[in-house]
């Protein structure tokens, strides 16, 4: 049942500590500096030359993150939407892994495009929550989430375990490509331990409850990121929308003057996301929404520069660039959360929308 929570959605908000502990357990050594994946010895990853990460709706978002990641850690790799991947898929042969994202293990999408890819060749791998489900049995391996069961359709937990997972395998396939684990793993691996208590802070001390209150009436609402902070923000946006059936857009910071600005008014606050990643011009890049009239909140650390420039604070703890993106998404899932109570909407079972979707 849901306890002492209202709804599905809020409490699996708050199981994300544990979902994450859960995730992490046993599989990283931070002693002896090294990522432990009992299901590939080392050096699996040797000779792939190229990752495409594949899935539909959040867990895209989790597959660019991950993507991301990886290419900053000198690894080339792609992540594709699964309902696209049929037109638009990069060339695929053995040396290419194929990462079919899905917290079901069962979207009909991202079957389809995980059975192409192996069809073509490549070596595939499923990032999933369901043991026994289609893609973990039809992937050549599959690694388990550990989030525990999801109620609410809007996925949350699901996200950060996915996210934490994909940055595990990421290493992993970084420090077998390389011969060597990634020069930052020694620095990334303490924080990635740490994740649990750092979520348990900011969740015993969000004002995401506030800030709601506060721009619940807007006209839409804007999520700005860079880097890792740019499928953080597709996804504040993404959930944003699930949830409380309001119009919010996600944007790469830089693309805001592009063009998105000609919508910024002082009735669209815009969520500025920061990861520590040339945050100088996500800065610069909210306070030209500011400077429309747009109120700016800013996700970031205490003592972070764009606190003293934003309208509100959303603060995260301090944590490793390849983090933080994570711990923001957390606050936005809250915002959401909220801003949908305020308005009446039925969180845990949005209109239209299905957990699981098995038709093309
Ligand atoms: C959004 C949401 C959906 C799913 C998408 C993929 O909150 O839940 O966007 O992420 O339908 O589902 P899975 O991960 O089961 O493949």
């Amino acid at each position: 049942g849901k306890g002492e929570y209202d709804h599905f959605m809020l409490k699996e908000i708050h199981e994300q500590p544990t979902a994450l502990s859960q995730a992490l357990e046993g599989r990283i050594d931070t002693q002896n500096g090294r990522i432990a994946l009992a299901d590939f010895d080392p050096g699996t990853f040797a000779d792939i030359d190229s990752v495409q990460f594949i899935a539909c709706g959040t867990s895209y978002h989790a597959a660019l993150y991950g993507s991301l990641a990886l290419k900053q850690a000198g690894v080339e790799s792609t992540a594709l939407l699964a309902n696209e991947y049929s037109v638009s898929a990069p060339p695929v042969d053995d040396d290419t892994l194929v990462v079919a994202v899905t917290q079901s293990g069962e979207t009909a999408d991202t079957l389809n495009a995980l059975r192409r890819a192996e069809a073509e060749g490549a070596m595939t791998v499923t990032v999933t929550n369901v043991v026994g489900s289609t893609a973990a049995r039809e992937a050549d391996e599959a690694l388990f989430i550990r989030a525990g069961p999801e109620i609410g359709v809007a996925a949350t937990k699901t996200f950060s375990s996915q996210a934490v997972m994909l940055t595990l395998l990421g290493q992993r396939i970084a420090a077998d490509r390389h011969g060597d684990p990634p020069a930052d793993l020694d620095t990334l691996l303490p924080e990635l331990a740490a994740m649990p208590d750092a979520l348990d802070d900011l969740l015993a001390e969000t004002d995401a409850e506030a800030i709601a209150e506060r721009y619940h009436n807007s006209r839409s609402y804007f999520f700005i990121g860079r880097g890792l902070g740019f499928p953080v923000a597709l996804e504040g946006a993404l959930k944003f929308k699930e949830i409380t059936y309001e119009h919010a857009e996600g944007f790469a910071s830089g693309e805001l003057k592009h063009g998105p600005l000609a919508l910024v008014t002082p009735d669209t606050p815009v969520f500025a996301i920061f990861t520590g990643q040339e945050d100088e011009k996500t800065l610069k890049n909210a306070e030209e929404a500011q400077t429309r009239g747009a109120p700016v909140v800013a996700v970031c650390p205490e003592d972070h520069r764009a606190v003293d420039v934003a309208d509100a604070h959303l603060e995260i703890p301090e944590t490793d660039a390849d983090l933080a993106g994570l711990l923001a998404n957390v606050q936005l899932q809250l915002v959401s959360y909220y801003a949908a109570d305020l308005l009446d909407r039925p969180i845990d079972k949005p209109r239209n929308l299905a957990k699981s979707v098995t038709v093309e």
